[in-house]
């Protein structure tokens, strides 16, 4: 026990040249998880840098699509606050140091260092890694792994992983997630997308789910009890102090984010 993850690597380093053609699959709900992503980092990044807001998503598609709105007038009266705005996104990640671990073909580093964030990614693949330094050349991207991340203590604000916890076995995440705790400063955002844990009563369910998508060799996956373990993630973030946001983004596919303080409308 401890790295069964590792049989997965060899297969990831062979995927690596195909793999976009995953991101755009809807079943894992990539647009949803970065919107997710990005609304939960600048919240959390927004109340550790002392300009917290309580932000509401809806209209981030929107502002990420294009450069249209960039010209809009840059104000956000006190009114707006709760309004998404392409001057609250990049103010909150311009400068911001945001590691991906588990960052794969670079997708998210890709997106976030267009938002002007210092980013750096990890992977344990060294076929992913090439394809991330291709995609993203300003990021440092470094081998390692969801329990060793090779950065100091506090070394970034703020920390996404994207469909990477399930490879651990549930036993293994905690040690994870104290790991990710120690190279964030402060309270900073920890942002994470995964397929969950499903319990064993749910799994005639979700086999009828996956069948019905297509996705039946998908169904081992989940009968081995693999996923992100909400609860266990819950009470780590929960106990540094952090709220814990989980929404469901897809059939599937959890968001969970634990953030610092977050000021509401004029708080
Ligand atoms: C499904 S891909 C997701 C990649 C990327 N985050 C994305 O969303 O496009 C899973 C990635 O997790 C990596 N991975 C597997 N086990 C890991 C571990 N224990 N720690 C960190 N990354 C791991 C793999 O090498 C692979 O790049």
């Amino acid at each position: 026990m401890g790295d069964a993850w590792r049989e997965w690597i060899p297969r990831f380093d062979a995927w690596a040249a195909t793999y976009d053609h995953d991101t755009g699959d809807p079943w894992l709900a990539y647009d949803a998880a970065w919107e997710f992503a990005a609304r939960w980092l600048v919240a959390g990044l927004g109340s550790t840098r002392g300009a917290g807001r309580e932000v509401a998503g809806s209209s981030l598609p929107a502002v990420l699509a294009g450069d249209a709105a960039e010209s809009a007038p840059p104000a956000a009266p006190a009114a707006d606050a709760n309004r998404w705005a392409p001057s609250a996104v990049r103010g909150a990640l311009h400068g911001a140091h945001v590691v991906d671990v588990g960052c794969g073909t670079g997708a998210f580093l890709r997106r976030l260092a267009d938002l002007g964030a210092r980013v750096t990614g990890v992977d344990p693949s060294a076929g992913m890694r090439a394809v991330a330094v291709v995609r993203v050349p300003e990021a440092d991207v470094l081998d390692g792994h969801l329990a060793s991340v090779p950065l100091p203590d506090r070394a970034v604000d703020a920390l996404i992983s994207t469909y990477a916890v399930s490879h651990l076995a549930p036993v293994e995440q905690p040690p994870a997630a104290a790991e990710m705790l120690r190279v964030v400063d402060g309270r900073g955002p920890i942002v994470i997308v995964d397929v969950p844990v499903v319990p064993p009563g749910d799994i005639p369910r979700v086999r009828d789910l996956l069948a019905a998508n297509g996705r039946s060799d998908q169904l081992d996956w989940y009968a081995k009890g693999l996923g992100l373990d909400v609860p266990a993630w819950r009470s780590a973030l929960e106990r540094t102090g952090r709220r814990v946001v989980v929404e469901e983004l897809g059939p599937l596919v959890i968001g969970l984010a634990g953030v610092g303080r977050i000021a509401g409308p004029g708080g």
